[in-house]
């Protein structure tokens, strides 16, 4: 395999801006559903058009025996150049009343999923001596927010993983870096107050995917080459 991209959650919203983006750079494609390949059809379409190879995979992040069965039924011992760690839900409510499956789900798609997709492609990273990880946390995982308490200790979890690796495999040639979105157009934030959160934001609008798929886009091309355990926030200066 050339110079792939592997993104986690790629058929919609941001990953989805993102494959498309890599591709655009130059990637080959290997991008992840949670259950329905159908819904990579645009996201393959797009990749294709870009002159690049796109691959469908579709497993849980949550489930850790499925997500090691495809991705080394993909890579083998080999791994792609990239990865981008995206997959994400919210479950909100206080924390007073948060049910143990809302906890259970956030924690297990939105951390637990990291360990279970980018660890068994380690490996294969480090014997080759090059790789750019990034994962996407969130502002509310810089600064916590109410009704979030599990979403916010899931990205903040993502950010010091990050952190973390950064230090472990820095001298393998391997960059890993966060990405911190605030408020984007997308499925995820379509049913928020946009009223009550534009106030907050000194741009005054909410983020395009695209606008997030840039910064991942610099951060897995040669000019973030010395860029290593930080956190890009990309949110109008909701949170700075
Ligand atoms: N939108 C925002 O304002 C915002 C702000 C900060 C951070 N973020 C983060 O950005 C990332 C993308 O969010 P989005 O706004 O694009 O939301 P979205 O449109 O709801 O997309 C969520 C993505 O995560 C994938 N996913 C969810 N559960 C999964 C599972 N169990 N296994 C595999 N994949 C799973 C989905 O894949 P399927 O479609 O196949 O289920 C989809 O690709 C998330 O990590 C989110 O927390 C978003």
């Amino acid at each position: 395999m050339g110079k792939t991209a592997l993104v986690i959650g790629a058929g919609r919203g941001i990953g989805k801006a993102i494959a498309l983006r890599l591709a655009r750079d130059g990637f080959d494609l290997v991008g992840t559903a949670s259950r329905d390949a159908a819904s990579l059809a645009e996201v393959r379409k797009g990749t294709e058009e870009a002159g690049r190879r796109f691959t469908g995979l579709v497993f849980s992040v949550e489930d850790r025996a499925a997500a090691a069965e495809a991705l080394t039924g993909c890579f083998g011992e080999d791994a792609p150049e990239v990865i981008v760690y995206n997959a994400g839900i919210a479950r909100d409510n206080l924390f007073v009343f948060m049910s143990p499956e809302e906890w259970d789900a956030v924690i297990r798609t939105n951390l637990d999923g990291f360990y279970n997709t980018v660890q068994p492609l380690l490996m294969g990273m480090m014997a080759r001596r090059s790789g750019r990880i990034v994962a996407i946390s969130s502002a509310s995982g810089q600064t916590g927010q109410g009704g979030q308490v599990n979403y916010s200790a899931s990205k903040a979890g993502l950010i010091g993983a990050v952190k973390a690796l950064a230090r472990e495999v820095g001298r393998k040639n391997i960059l890993v870096n966060a990405v911190a979105p605030g408020f984007i157009e997308t499925a995820m934030t379509a049913d928020l107050p946009r009223e009550k959160i534009l106030p907050l934001i000194p741009l005054n609008r909410s983020g395009h995917p695209e606008e997030v798929a840039g910064v991942v886009s610099f951060l897995c091309g040669p000019d973030s080459a010395y860029i290593q355990g930080q956190v890009l926030a990309v949110n109008g200066g909701l949170v700075m």
